[in-house]
């Protein structure tokens, strides 16, 4: 791919593109950029591809910021014509990558960003990913005249605005698949196994993976689990002759992590538990054909906001269908679990 980069903060007059439309939606923007941004996410290609197909069919032309913010701080604008999007769609990551930039944070880079946004006769920019990408998106919408359309993409889940985002599905199922693999294991030796899931501040994955995978209790950043309830747990299960068992536990500093809870136990059937950390194979691989179709409905979703002149929003999925929620209306908080589903969790271990 070609690569078109105004390096740093451009001097020339920015190129004034006059928006020319169709005649339905007379002004919307004849070119717009689209960035990936945060964790990767299995589905931000499908995402990429939708958003270059639908507005390249429109007679938009798209460009695809490399690196996120930080890109958009260097002007690294790549065209993307439909043809530079073949063969992505099965494809796990992001082929325009991502990065954290500090510079984005500050009012003064997040003005040079405009800048070149404006340099590149570009009116829209749509965002591919979580909530801090969704703080970014929100600042430009707010210091510019950018229409700024944001897709939630995080295997985490937590993006406000939308019941479900891109890469949560794939998620899930890799680490489901692993625990099925985990649970053979634990049923031959007798075993009880910690199972360590993504999702530093949000329990949504470690909640899907172990209703989905038959688990014997969940630990997410949202409920915090001492090690001695679980020992209580385990204890009354083996009482109920249960004699393999898994819990499912979500990263981090706010439940401890597995290594450190299964440190802290009494140990079952007289043998230590086991620890497995899945870690970033959560993270990446093909995305599922669920996270594939989100993907795709909400790249058409986004231009088709565009092409319509709808404000800046975020392009979400509610109740099955595709939603537009206006930015300022989109809540500052990320989503929040349903922790009711904890006990559901334990009901069906018994
Ligand atoms: O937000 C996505 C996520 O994968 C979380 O589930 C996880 O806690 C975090 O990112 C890990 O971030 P990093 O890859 O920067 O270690």
């Amino acid at each position: 791919m070609e690569e078109q980069s105004k390096q740093d903060h451009p001097k020339d007059q920015p190129p004034k593109e006059q928006a020319q439309g169709s005649r339905r939606f007379p002004s919307h923007p004849r070119k717009i950029a689209v960035l990936t941004s945060g964790g990767d996410a299995p589905g931000m290609n499908a995402a990429i591809r939708s958003v270059a197909r639908i507005a390249g069919a429109a007679g938009i032309e798209v460009f695809g910021v490399q690196r996120a913010y930080e890109g958009l701080l260097h002007g690294k604008f790549i065209p993307l014509p439909s043809r530079a999007v073949a063969n992505i769609i099965q494809r796990g990551g992001t082929i325009l990558e991502t990065a954290r930039s500090e510079k984005f944070r500050t009012p003064s880079g997040r003005a040079h960003a405009i800048e070149n946004l404006h340099y590149h006769g570009i009116g829209a920019l749509v965002v591919i990913g979580g909530d801090g990408s969704l703080q970014g998106a929100r600042a430009i919408a707010d210091e510019s005249d950018i229409k700024v359309m944001v897709i939630p993409a995080s295997i985490d889940n937590d993006v406000p605005g939308s019941d479900f985002s891109i890469g949560f599905d794939t998620a899930v199922n890799t680490a489901l698949d692993a625990i099925d693999r985990i649970r053979d294991t634990a049923f031959a030796h007798d075993r009880l196994f910690f199972v360590e899931v993504m999702g530093r501040d949000s329990g949504f994955i470690a909640l899907a993976v172990a209703i989905a995978g038959g688990a014997e209790a969940v630990v997410v950043p949202e409920v915090p689990v001492e090690a001695e309830q679980l020992n209580q747990r385990i204890e009354e299960s083996e009482a109920r002759g249960k004699r393999s068992s898994i819990i499912v536990v979500s990263e981090g500093p706010r439940t401890g992590g597995a290594l450190k809870l299964a440190s802290a136990m009494n140990g079952h059937l007289g043998e230590s538990p086991r620890v497995a950390v899945l870690g970033h194979i959560q993270r990446g691989g093909s995305p599922t054909a669920r996270d594939r179709l989100l993907a795709s409905r909400m790249g058409a979703g986004a231009v088709k906001a565009i092409i319509e002149g709808r404000p800046s929003s975020l392009v979400g999925e509610i109740r099955g269908e595709i939603s537009f929620t206006p930015l300022p209306e989109v809540p500052k908080e990320p989503r929040t679990l349903d922790t009711e589903l904890i006990e559901l969790v334990a009901l069906l271990s018994l």
